[in-house]
């Protein structure tokens, strides 16, 4: 056991991660809270209870880091609103316990070239991405073939296509397996969430798109796989519950106890698996797509997507308007590469007017 103090930038810090993750931190003397931040909740008692000097309610998150000098950035903001938080933490070469797959999916390249120069190490929270990286570690990066990604299926796997278009936002919210924040919900009932996580992963760990597999795997037990080239398979198994990849990645490489149970495999666990449907959930295959075509197409499908998902959370659009939206953003941007972090702002921004333009023409049509 490491004998300083952490000291933990708790970004997000009022959604279900941040609530999750102040929970572990509760149960270690050796991991403290030294900065907050939130979107619009208000912070005060969390920071006096915590005694932290640092908190913001929205705003710039890296004059926050600045000021508040952490060793380990938790990055638990939802959506775009993240980038600059994770680009920060790589450049700075301070620890990154990444849950905002969102940063990675629109600016993986800026990510991984300030993650070369600042060298820190990146923590995925992610639970499948927490399960690769444990299957992976120590591994030559030779013998690996392949990764599978699972995904529970969410609400409507089994939903016909006609009757998808009329599902109501609380049908959505309801997942069958992970309790999480409501963005996140609604991308994995569409599977929009695996589509961002296919890129995470390719981001992450450098594993070439053709050779990420996702398969649906309903009881979400098993978090990935890794295929070995001898024809060994790894995989990742647990509850699904969070408090496992966030413990892991703020105690890394310790792995301390959590109050989760390990599995009682004799009670009966069901191990099933399916190929996704793209017909009914086409967003994981435009996101293949996009992380395909590289360039700012991911941060473009990550735009039209909180655009779409927003409007849908509204009651402004059906369900089946969300991939559309995206889509139909997808064929109007340029895709073009950002350099920087003022070119990627303008690829995102440049994404949400095509998309708040298509919101209309689904409401009209
Ligand atoms: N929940 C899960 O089980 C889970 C699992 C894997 C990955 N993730 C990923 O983790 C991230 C967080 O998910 P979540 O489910 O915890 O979401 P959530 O419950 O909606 O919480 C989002 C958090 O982000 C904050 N926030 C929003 N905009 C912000 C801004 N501009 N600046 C600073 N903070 C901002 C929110 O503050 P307010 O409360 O003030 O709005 C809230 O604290 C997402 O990227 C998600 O994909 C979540």
């Amino acid at each position: 056991m490491a004998s300083s103090v952490k000291r933990i930038a708790l970004l997000g810090a009022t959604g279900s991660i941040g609530r999750q993750a102040l929970e572990i931190v509760d149960q270690h003397p050796d991991l403290e809270i030294c900065a907050l931040a939130s979107g619009s909740q208000p912070l005060d008692e969390l920071a006096q209870a915590h005694g932290v000097d640092h908190f913001r309610v929205g705003g710039d998150l890296t004059e926050l880091l600045e000021a508040s000098r952490p060793d380990l950035v938790l990055n638990a903001v939802v959506g775009f609103a993240g980038v600059e938080a994770t680009l920060w933490a790589l450049e700075q070469g301070v620890t990154l316990a990444l849950a905002n797959k969102e940063s990675l999916v629109a600016a993986g390249d800026l990510a991984l070239e300030a993650w070369k120069r600042g060298g820190s190490a990146l923590l995925p929270v992610d639970s499948e991405h927490s399960a690769v990286h444990q299957c992976l570690e120590g591994r030559a990066p030779e013998t690996v073939d392949s990764l599978v990604l699972t995904a529970s299926g969410g609400p409507f796997r089994n939903r016909a296509l006609e009757d998808l278009e009329s599902v109501s936002v609380e049908e959505a919210l309801a997942h069958p397996t992970w309790s999480m924040g409501p963005k996140i919900t609604i991308d994995s009932a569409t599977l929009a969430n695996k589509g961002l996580e296919l890129i995470e992963a390719h981001f992450l760990f450098g594993i070439p798109y053709r050779k990420i597999e996702v398969v649906v795997h309903p009881s979400s037990v098993v978090h990935a796989v890794v295929r070995f080239r001898d024809g060994a398979a790894l995989a990742h198994l647990g509850h699904p519950d969070m408090r496992v990849p966030i413990s892991y990645a703020l105690t890394y490489p310790d792995r301390r106890a959590t109050p989760v149970p390990g599995l009682d495999l004799a009670a009966g666990v069901t191990l099933e698996f399916e190929a996704p449907d793209h017909t009914r959930f086409p967003l994981l295959g435009l996101a293949r797509e996009a992380g395909e075509r590289g360039g700012t197409y991911p941060a473009a499908l990550n735009a039209a997507n909180e655009v779409a998902v927003a409007a849908f959370l509204d009651r402004r659009i059906g369900f089946l308007e969300i991939a559309r939206v995206v889509e139909d953003t997808l064929e109007r941007v340029d895709g073009a590469p950002a350099r920087n972090l003022e070119e990627l702002v303008e690829a995102d921004a440049d994404a949400r007017r095509h998309a708040e333009a298509g919101l209309t023409n689904a409401v009209t049509s």
